[in-house]
This record gives structure tokens, C-alpha cells and sequence, in this order.
């Protein structure tokens, strides 16, 4: 199916968020097919199982392992569950993304996370782009590059206690995640409890009611056309 098609799937549709999440990800999404015919407004569980997070394709914190594409990821961050859909950074009729660079995430996001204070590299340069640190990017097969869409926190801590990648080392890979670790304590203090996510991330227990509509973004003003 060509992408004006599935874009076409909106047209004269009042879909909530969760119904434009579930129309991508039936295509972008580890799953096991029970029923031909999802069609978009249709819920992907009826269709579909996806794969879920108790298996070895993700790491226990929920990280990508294998190629596991984006639902399941996406369904898991805290942007999802504050009403984020696909379509804010793809545009649905070129899958291009919508705006370059931390652009993107800035539509949204408050400027003083473009600072040095919180990307700890220079501005404009490869380690300041916000997708490399909270987007991590794992290759498959040597050509499949894929960008983690569980949206996580960079937590080290997690390499020393259970051996997870984290962002920080795939690029410092001549450092370990000591250093990353005493580097991102400097930047923004001690960490918020061992291990980090639950309390930072927002990734476990968290989790707000998925209602017809999903919640909107609050404080991030959404500002999109
Ligand atoms: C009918 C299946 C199908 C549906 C529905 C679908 N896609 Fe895709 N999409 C694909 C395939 C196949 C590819 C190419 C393989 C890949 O990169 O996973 C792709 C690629 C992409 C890419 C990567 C393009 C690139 O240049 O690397 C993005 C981004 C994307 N889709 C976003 C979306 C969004 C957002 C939606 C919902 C509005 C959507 N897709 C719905 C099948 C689909
Ligand atoms: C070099 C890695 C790095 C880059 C680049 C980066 N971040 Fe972060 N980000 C972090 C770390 C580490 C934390 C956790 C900070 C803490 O615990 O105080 C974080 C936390 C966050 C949070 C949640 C907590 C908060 O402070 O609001 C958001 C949202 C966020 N980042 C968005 C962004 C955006 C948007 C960009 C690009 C403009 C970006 N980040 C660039 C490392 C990075
Ligand atoms: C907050 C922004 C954001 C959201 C929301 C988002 N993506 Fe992405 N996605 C990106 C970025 C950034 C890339 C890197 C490629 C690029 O720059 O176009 C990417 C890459 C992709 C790719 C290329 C392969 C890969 O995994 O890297 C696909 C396919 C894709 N996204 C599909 C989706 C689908 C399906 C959803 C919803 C379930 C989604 N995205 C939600 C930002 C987002
Ligand atoms: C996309 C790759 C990339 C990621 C991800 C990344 N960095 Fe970097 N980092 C670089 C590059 C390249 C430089 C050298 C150029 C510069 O200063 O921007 C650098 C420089 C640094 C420096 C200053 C120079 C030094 O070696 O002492 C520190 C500190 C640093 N990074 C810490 C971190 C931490 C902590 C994280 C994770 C929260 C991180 N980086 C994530 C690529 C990256
Ligand atoms: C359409 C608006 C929108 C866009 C675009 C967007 N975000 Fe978000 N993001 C949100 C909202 C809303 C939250 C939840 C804020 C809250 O309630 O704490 C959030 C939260 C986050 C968090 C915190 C996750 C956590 O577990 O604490 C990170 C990290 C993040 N976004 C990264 C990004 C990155 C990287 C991009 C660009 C690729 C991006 N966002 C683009 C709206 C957006």
C-alpha cells in the first residue's frame, strides 16, 4: 500500500490518537497477525498481538534488543500516554520527518533543553542532537538502522547493574559507564533513585488510563498545524 493510500485511510475520519497510533503501527510493529482486514479507526489488539516487553526482544528497562520496530516502543513512553501520535514527527504522506534537526522535538519541548546545561555538547553538533541520546540507534543486519521509540532517559546506571546499553557509551565507546555516569551527575545532578527510570523516566507504574482520545499534551503546548 503506498503512503498517499494509507494516508487517504484518514481522510473524512475523526480518529482519536490511539486509533492514528494503532493504523501505523499495525504495519510498524513485532507482532503475530490473528485477523486480515484491520482497516484505519479499527483497533490494532483486535487484529494483532503485539510483542510485549516480558520477552528477549526487549531489555528488561524496555530498550529495543532485537529489531522490535516502533509500537511497542512508542506505547511505552510517557509521550504516548500525554497523547503524542506517528503523525507529530512524521509527516503520514512522505513518512519524512517534519521539521529538521532538534526542531522537531522543540515544537513541543522548552528551548532550555537545546542548551548546553542539558545536552552537554555543543550546540548544533552530532552529541546535541536530542534523537541520539533519548532515540539510541541499533543496526540490524549491518544496514537497518532503527531509533529506539520507547523515548528513554540515558541511565548508565542500568549498564553497571544488569549490563543494558546505554546511550552515552554506544558513542563513547572508549569510556565505560562509570565515567558516563560521574559526566551526567555533573551535568544534572545525582541520580533520582538507583536505576533511574521509574522515577525519571516514567516508565513503569506511571502509566495513565488509555481513554478513547488519550489525554493531550499538558505543558507542552501543542503548536502544530
Ligand atoms: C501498510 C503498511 C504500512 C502502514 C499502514 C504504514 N507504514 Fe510506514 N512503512 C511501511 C514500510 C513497509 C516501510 C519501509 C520499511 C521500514 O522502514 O520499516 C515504511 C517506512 C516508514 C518510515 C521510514 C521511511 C524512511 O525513509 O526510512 C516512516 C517514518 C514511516 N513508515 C512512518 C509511518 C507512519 C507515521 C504511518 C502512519 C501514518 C505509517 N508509516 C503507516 C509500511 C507501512
Ligand atoms: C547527551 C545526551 C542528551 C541530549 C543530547 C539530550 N538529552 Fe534530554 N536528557 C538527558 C538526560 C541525561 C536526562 C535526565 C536528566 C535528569 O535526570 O535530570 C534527560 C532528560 C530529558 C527530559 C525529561 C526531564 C526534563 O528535564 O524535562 C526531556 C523531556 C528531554 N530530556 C528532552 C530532550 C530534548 C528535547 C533534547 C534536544 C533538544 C534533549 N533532551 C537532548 C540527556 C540528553
Ligand atoms: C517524537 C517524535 C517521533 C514520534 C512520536 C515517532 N517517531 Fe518515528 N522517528 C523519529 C525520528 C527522529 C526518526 C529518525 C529518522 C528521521 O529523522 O526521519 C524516526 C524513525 C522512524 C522510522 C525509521 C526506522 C527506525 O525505526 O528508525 C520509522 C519506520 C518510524 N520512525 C515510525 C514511527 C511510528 C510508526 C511511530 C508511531 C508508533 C513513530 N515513528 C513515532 C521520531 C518520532
Ligand atoms: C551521537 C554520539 C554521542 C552521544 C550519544 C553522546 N556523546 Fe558525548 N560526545 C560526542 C562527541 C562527538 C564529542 C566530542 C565533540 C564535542 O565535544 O561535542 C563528545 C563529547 C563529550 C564530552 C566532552 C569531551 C570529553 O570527552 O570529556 C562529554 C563530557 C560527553 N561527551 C559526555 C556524554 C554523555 C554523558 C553522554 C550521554 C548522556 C554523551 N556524551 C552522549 C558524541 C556523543
Ligand atoms: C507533539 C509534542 C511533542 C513532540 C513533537 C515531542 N515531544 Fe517529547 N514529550 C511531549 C510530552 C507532552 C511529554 C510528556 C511531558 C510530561 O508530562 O512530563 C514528552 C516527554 C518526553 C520525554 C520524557 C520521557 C520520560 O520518560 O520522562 C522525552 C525524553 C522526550 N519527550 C523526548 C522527545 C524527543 C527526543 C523529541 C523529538 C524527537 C520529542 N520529545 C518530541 C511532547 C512532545
Amino acid at each position: 500500500m503506498g503512503f498517499e493510500a494509507i494516508a487517504d485511510g484518514y481522510k473524512g475520519k475523526e480518529l482519536s490518537q490511539a486509533q492514528q497510533v494503532d493504523s501505523c503501527g499495525r504495519c510498524h510493529a513485532r507482532r503475530r497477525i490473528l485477523a486480515d482486514g484491520f482497516k484505519p479507526g479499527d483497533s490494532f489488539c483486535d487484529y494483532m498481538v503485539p510483542e510485549l516487553l516480558d520477552t528477549n526482544s526487549y531489555y528488561p528497562d524496555g530498550q529495543v534488543h532485537e529489531e522490535d520496530f516502533e509500537y511497542s516502543s512508542f506505547l511505552q513512553a510517557k509521550m504516548y500516554t500525554k497523547g503524542v501520535r506517528c503523525a507529530d514527527c512524521h509527516d503520514p504522506h512522505t513518512t519524512l520527518r517534519k521539521r529538521e534537526g532538534n526542531k522537531l522535538c522543540l515544537e513541543c519541548h522548552e528551548p532550555r533543553l537545546n542548551e548546553f546545561a542539558h545536552t552537554m555538547h555543543q550546540p548544533d553538533s552530532e552529541g546535541a542532537r536530542c534523537e541520539r541520546c533519548h532515540m539510541p540507534i541499533t543496526t540490524y543486519m549491518g544496514r537497518d538502522p532503527r531509533l529506539d521509540h520507547g523515548f528513554t532517559i540515558p541511565t548508565p546506571e542500568l549498564t553497571v547493574e544488569m549490563g543494558i546499553p546505554n546511550a552515552c557509551n554506544r558513542c563513547h565507546a572508549d569510556k565505560d559507564a562509570q565515567w558516563s555516569i560521574v559526566e551526567i551527575h555533573g551535568a544534572h545532578g545525582p541520580p533520582r533513585g538507583v536505576g533511574r527510570p521509574a522515577s525519571a523516566g516514567g516508565r513503569h507504574g506511571d502509566q495513565e488510563p488509555r481513554g478513547p482520545d488519550g489525554p493531550r499534551p499538558v505543558g507542552a503546548p501543542r503548536r502544530l498545524p
